[in-house]
């Protein structure tokens, strides 16, 4: 029994690439297609699973992600074939963590219990706002009161539940996103991920934004949505443990903590990205992004990855850094030096983080974390720019 403990658990995220439609924010690795072979699918998810096994060797896993696209338009015999074989490869433990996403449209929170009988524990729903202008807006294809309806299903089916919403959205007040936030605290459940929009390089509003055609809140009123955000969420029991998500004590998602703390994960599927300890090395893998040439790719090789690619101790630490400090623990010095051999105080230029210790954007706790003070969690792209920039 001491061969699987002697190497790190393992989680694995499963990227399914399809949604119904294109929503205009969203700059995922998505694709609408009308003609889906859903064995095909089966089989190549099946055999990529084949590949990283003989990669990682046996592990403990700790979570299976099924996320998108909209991965709750996979068939549920998929999504059971999968776990099946994740049992038969590494083994499920029972207190796995199990997510899927879904989008909150009746037809996909018909299938959530489904998804339940088929080993699913988890579900993220992607409510986005309880608002019909801005879901319009948005390009979703439910309502709010669909969404809404959706979160009450998941809620009868799951006993963990999430789901998430985009603030900071053109036309949205600060005092809109407190009523509609205080509207949906009455439907949480342990967990919420809050987003401020992103105009994200490669969505159709990026463009539109650039042109001119998209106005959204400016900097000031989001990092007062941010706050409120913090301030309500804190008093109703859910604090935030990175920038966007909100639990309460022990309902965080455990998947997404192994990408925050730097924990190993393969990533199967199009366009998925892994993080892999093999011999001790740490190696960064990714898939070929188009959903029919990684197809391809399984089927003449048995996987669709590119070349791993290692990752030195610099890389190590900036990565670990970068993910780290998203946390409200942020990470413990020791375990930086552990895992990158550098000091953290080496790695970083001494003055740079003289001065975000001073400024009270970083700090150092007693039991020796360092970590992004609420001011620097609130302008984190800013300190990590300096913290990474030498
Ligand atoms: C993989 S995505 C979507 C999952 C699912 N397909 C859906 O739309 O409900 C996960 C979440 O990222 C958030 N998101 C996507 N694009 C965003 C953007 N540009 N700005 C802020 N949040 C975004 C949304 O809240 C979304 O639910
Ligand atoms: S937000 Fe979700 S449903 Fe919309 S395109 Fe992106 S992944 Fe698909």
């Amino acid at each position: 029994m001491t061969g699987i403990f002697s190497f790190p658990p393992l989680s694995l995220y499963i990227h399914w690439p399809f949604c119904k439609s294109k929503c205009p924010y969203c700059d995922f690795n998505s694709y609408v297609c009308d003609e889906i072979d859903h064995s095909v699918w089966r089989q190549a998810y099946l055999d990529e699973m084949r590949f990283y096994r003989k990669k990682t060797g046996l592990r403990r896993i700790v979570s299976v992600f099924f996320g998108g696209g909209t991965p709750s338009l996979m068939e549920p015999d998929t999504v059971a074939a999968i776990l099946k074989e994740v049992d038969k490869l590494w083994g499920l433990p029972a207190d796995t963590e199990i997510t899927i996403e879904a989008n909150p449209t009746s037809t996909e929170a018909d299938k959530l219990r489904e998804f339940r009988a088929a080993g699913v524990n988890r579900v993220s729903l992607g409510v986005q706002s309880l608002r019909d202008d801005a879901l319009k807006k948005l390009g979703r294809k439910h309502s709010a009161a669909e969404a809404l309806l959706a979160v009450k299903t998941a809620s009868r089916i799951f006993d963990r539940y999430s789901f998430d919403l985009i603030y900071a959205r053109p036309d949205q007040s600060v005092a809109d996103w407190k009523q509609e936030l205080g509207e949906a605290m009455e439907y949480a459940g342990g967990h919420l991920s809050l987003y401020q929009l992103t105009i994200e390089k490669g969505s159709v509003w990026y463009s539109l934004h650039r042109r001119g055609g998209l106005e959204i809140p400016d900097e000031n009123a989001a990092a007062d949505m941010y706050e409120l955000t913090q301030e309500m969420m804190e008093k109703n029991g859910l604090p935030a443990y990175e920038i966007s998500n909100h639990a309460r004590i022990g309902e965080e998602s455990r998947h997404n903590l192994v990408y925050w703390k730097y924990g190993d994960y393969a990533g199967i599927g199009p366009g998925a990205h892994g993080r892999l300890t093999i011999d001790g090395d740490k190696w960064a893998t990714c898939a070929h992004k188009i959903p029919e040439l990684w197809i391809k790719k399984v089927k003449s090789q048995g996987h669709g990855a590119h070349p791993f690619e290692f990752i030195d101790s610099f890389e190590y630490g900036r990565e670990m850094l970068m993910m780290g400090l998203r946390l409200r623990e942020g990470f413990l010095l020791d375990d930086f030096q552990k895992e990158t051999k550098v000091s953290f105080q080496k790695f970083v230029h001494p003055q740079i983080l003289r001065r975000l210790l001073d400024e009270v954007l970083l700090e150092v706790t007693d039991d020796r974390h360092i970590r992004a003070t609420a001011a620097g969690r609130q302008r984190l792209n800013a300190v990590l720019a300096q913290l990474v920039s030498n």
